[in-house]
């Protein structure tokens, strides 16, 4: 992977302690600086401005977001110059900016990765990936076109729990697994994120149809803009692209596959009265080539997910239980592995209590517990920007994990079990399901080539 990274002095103590602990197992030139711009600097965009700045090899040029109150926070953060433009396109114009940071709502993904990455920078865009799976796929292209370092936010990548559990699952510790439950569970129950009328007012000065962008437009509505997008399918896939988009990403990590051969869904807005457009309830099944992975969304009810609360992704093996989720994970180990199952007969009732008894324990109950994952994360994108090396989440990886994702929402749409070709990225068994791999850009907005 080609790269140009300008040269910059880089001269404090400290920073360069830092870097050496960073490069422990890279080698870089020692007077590098990243310029680092930010485009969308909300709830997220602000968390990694701070995991930015706590890694001594960048050096925060500019900031665009179309909220006034969000630049003026993350501008708080920053010392010396910096670049501040609503429009991201005129922080793109900035020649000496290395990577931009991208935290906008989901349907600006796209756009703005490739604008980024024609204009010759790094990106580190969040999670999911895109809105659509065409989107996804051309933003692969522009990547391998531009040769550029491109971090998806699958930020698990680079947890080191995530990677010892990773790396023991792969190695058969908790045996063949052929069967993963993911779990997003959130009571928001009864009035979840309310119902405020669609002519409720924009905040002062927040260009709406810039927020828009190329969706279709829609009213001003307070649930639709900041955090809450989540809930609404013009800006987000729901829950099963915000957070079933993650653990599916560990999910291919982990099984070492990369598209399911099927998926299907059920699920609704069953109890909850708000405006959302998202269920409140949903449950997508995926089959992949050994092993059927399932993802649960209940925002109705959050005391029970996984079998040992805190964790949210459950891999059950023939050795062994994995319970996992960013910072720790336990392994409960199977007993009865190996052991003949024996038929049931009135004559001899010992035989059951036998088999029971008999089983081996045959891998360890092991927990670890680390720490959040985020700082690796973004300490991985600047350490392959300098070293010139393939990130932690590549974008191929973190489009295959979106995909996997919003094929729950179009199965749910459709109310089909859908066939996944993963070589053309097409449904193979549903034509219709087809166009929903892709929307209308709303003009002047074009579809990214
Ligand atoms: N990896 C994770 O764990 C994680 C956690 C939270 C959010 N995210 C992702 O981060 C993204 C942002 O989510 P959020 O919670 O920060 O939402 P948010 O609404 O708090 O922030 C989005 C920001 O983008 C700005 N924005 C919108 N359109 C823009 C444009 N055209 N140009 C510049 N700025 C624009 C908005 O003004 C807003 O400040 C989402 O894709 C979300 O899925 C990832």
């Amino acid at each position: 992977m080609k790269s140009k990274v300008s040269r910059r002095t880089f001269t404090t103590a400290a920073a360069v302690s830092s870097m050496s602990a960073l490069s422990a197992s890279r080698v870089y030139g020692a007077n590098n600086k990243v310029l680092l711009g930010f485009i969308g600097c909300g709830n997220r965009g602000d968390q990694l401005i701070d995991a930015f700045n706590a890694t001594p090899e960048i050096l925060l040029r500019g900031l665009s977001d179309l909220s006034d109150a969000y630049l003026k926070h993350a501008i708080g953060k920053t010392t010396g110059f910096i670049n501040t433009k609503k429009d991201y396109r005129e922080l793109l114009e900035d020649k000496d900016m290395d990577a931009v940071v991208i935290a906008t709502p989901d349907h600006w993904h796209a756009l703005q990765t490739i604008e980024a990455l024609q204009a010759g920078k790094h990106v580190y865009i969040e999670k999911p990936l895109s809105l659509t799976v065409a989107e996804g796929r051309a933003m692969v292209e522009a990547a391998n076109k531009a040769k550029k370092v491109v971090q998806v936010g699958f930020h698990r990548r680079s947890s080191n729990v995530c990677k010892e559990a990773v790396d023991m699952i792969k190695k058969g510790e908790i045996g063949d697994v052929t069967m993963v439950r993911c779990f997003h569970t959130q009571n928001e129950y009864p009035l979840g994120i309310g119902n405020p009328t669609d002519d409720s007012k924009p905040p002062e000065k927040l260009d709406w149809d810039k927020w828009v962008g190329p969706a279709a437009m829609k009213p001003y509505n307070e649930n639709r803009a900041f955090y809450r997008f989540r809930w609404f399918y013009d800006f987000s896939g729901g829950q099963v692209t915000n957070s079933g988009a993650q653990y599916l990403d560990l999910v291919h990590w982990a099984l070492g596959v990369n598209a399911p051969l099927s998926v299907a869904a059920l699920g609704g807005k069953l109890v909850i009265k708000d405006n959302r457009e998202i269920p409140d309830t949903l449950e997508v099944i995926y089959q992949y080539p050994n092993t059927v992975v399932s993802f649960t969304q209940v925002s109705t009810n959050s005391a029970a997910g996984c079998a040992i609360p805190g964790n949210d992704i459950e891999f059950r093996g023939t050795k062994g239980t994995m319970y996992i989720s960013n910072k720790n994970f336990t392994i409960i180990p199977e007993t009865q592995y190996g052991v003949p199952l024996p038929a049931q007969t009135p004559l001899d009732r010992t035989l059951m209590q036998k088999y029971r008894g008999s089983g081996k324990v045959q891998s360890r109950g092991i927990q670890r517990n680390g720490n959040t994952d985020l700082h690796w994360h973004t300490r991985n994108f600047v350490a392959a920007i300098l070293a010139d090396k393939t990130p932690n989440c590549p974008i191929e990886d973190g489009h295959r994990s979106t995909t996997a994702a919003l094929l729950g929402n179009i199965a749910l749409k459709k109310k089909a079990l859908l066939e996944w070709d993963a070589k053309t990225e097409q449904v193979t068994n549903h034509k219709d399901a087809n166009a929903l791999l892709k929307y209308d850009y709303r003009p002047p907005y074009k579809f990214p080539v």
